[in-house]
């Protein structure tokens, strides 16, 4: 059969409401400055689907020091990979300082948190090793796995029991293979807002013999007394053995970097694929960065600030009934039930009638007949956003419960 052809018939899950979605639901486009209210389709809302945790994206220092590094360097420079023609003193002092940061010996840059992720798991296991990971990780760590030629199992989300079992099976083949075993989790899995049991993780230390690999793009900067993350926040910093973090979030930037032992950061700089065939992180990305970490060491305020608003927001939707989860981090899901145009249409009603702008996850990523509102609190709401939130979010809850938007979907006669 033609590729093409196939594609035609199978464009997958989220293609499928392309037709019906795009501009709204996919896609969408948020005009403005990067702020907590912002214009979409010319009205402005209130906006909870950016992950600019500490408010950082649109700090004055912040877009000082990205301006200037572009009018200075370009957004060129340098040019070539950092093994060939991409090496600079700025690069090499974000390292230090990020390794400082997390409390590891050594850190390297990656261009995107995605692929380095990918190249991590990718260099540090060989055919002979096995990968123990958490079923719910983050797609970046699934498809770094499927790169791994060796056995791969997966534990139930955040189950240490099964971790147990599944370190067990892993024992059982590596020593017919003589290989070692990687264990992979998230700090904080993003769409539900749980950290990663790392204490309970590292526990397991004392009983079997593997390393462990943390995504912590959610924990850093919003967790542990200094910002270092969920490793810090749960006391077992010193128990991850490769730290890995994006700037996508409470850095507001672009890149990302992992952090480990001298001996291991050095390894993957001379192993790590998704750097050592791509282009150097551009100068202004790094300056830029550097002064992201100086204002999340110095300002401790961001950090209390983004908290203030995490608990208001998460104790006035428990208190007036709504469904939370687990979380124990900033990421607020709200979890309801209904279809997923029934989530469509609440969407366009919350958007449209009380001007919130929040983003709704829903099947694949979550069970069908699930939906789940995803909140991003920022350090720049403020307590009236989160109010007029509150307001919004009741309102649409009592109309999903009566049936309101369901009468509306059988309305609307869709053919998906
Ligand atoms: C848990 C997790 N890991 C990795 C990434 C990918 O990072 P990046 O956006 O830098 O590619 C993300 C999303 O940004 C994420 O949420």
């Amino acid at each position: 059969m033609d590729i093409f052809e196939r594609i035609k018939n199978h464009p997958g899950p989220l293609e499928i409401y392309a037709d019906y979605a795009e501009g709204d639901y996919i896609f969408p486009v948020l005009e403005g400055e990067i702020q907590p209210r912002m214009k979409f389709k010319g009205k402005e809302m209130i906006i909870w689907s950016i992950n600019d945790y500490l408010g950082l994206a649109n700090h004055p220092e912040v877009r000082k020091a990205d301006a200037d590094a572009a009018a200075k360097y370009g957004m060129a420079y340098p040019m070539g990979a950092r093994a060939m023609s991409g090496q600079t003193p700025f690069h090499a002092e974000l390292e230090r300082q990020l390794a400082e940061f997390v409390h590891k010996e050594s850190a390297y840059l990656l261009n995107f948190g995605y692929q380095g992720m990918v190249s991590i798991i990718d260099s540090l296991v060989s055919k002979n090793d096995v990968i123990v990971y958490d079923v719910d990780s983050h797609a970046c760590i699934v498809d770094g796995v499927r790169l791994h030629f060796g056995k791969r199992f997966t534990y139930q989300h955040n189950n240490i029991e099964s971790l147990e079992k599944n370190l067990q099976r892993a024992e059982k083949n590596t020593a017919e293979t003589g290989g070692g075993v990687l264990v992979i989790t998230e700090g904080v899995f993003g769409m539900r807002g749980e950290q990663g049991k790392l204490k309970e993780i590292i526990e397991l230390k004392k009983k079997y013999n593997f390393r462990l690999l943390v995504d912590d793009a959610h924990g850093f900067g919003t967790l542990g007394k200094t910002g270092a993350g969920a490793g810090e926040e749960q006391g077992c910093q010193d128990g991850i053995d490769v730290y890995f973090s994006t700037f996508a979030k409470s850095m507001a930037g672009i890149g990302a970097f992992v952090a480990s032992t001298k001996e291991i950061i050095r390894f993957l700089k001379y192993n790590l694929r998704s750097q050592i065939f791509a282009k150097s992180l551009p100068m202004p990305m790094v300056i830029g960065a550097l002064k992201r970490l100086e204002l999340l060491k110095t300002k401790p305020e961001l950090k209390a600030k983004l908290w203030h608003n995490v608990e208001r927001l998460q104790k006035g939707l428990k208190d007036r009934g709504f469904e939370l989860g687990s979380t124990n981090t900033c990421v607020t899901p709200v979890y309801m039930h209904g279809s997923t145009i029934e989530a469509t249409l609440l969407i366009k009603d919350i958007r449209e009638n009380y001007r919130i702008f929040t983003s709704a996850v829903v099947y694949p990523v979550i069970p069908k007949g699930m939906i789940l509102l995803r909140i991003i609190p920022t350090a720049s709401h403020s307590d009236q956003d989160i109010d007029e939130t509150l307001h919004a979010f009741e309102a649409v809850r009592d109309k999903l419960v009566n049936g309101e938007y369901k009468k509306e979907e059988e309305n609307l006669h869709l053919n998906i």
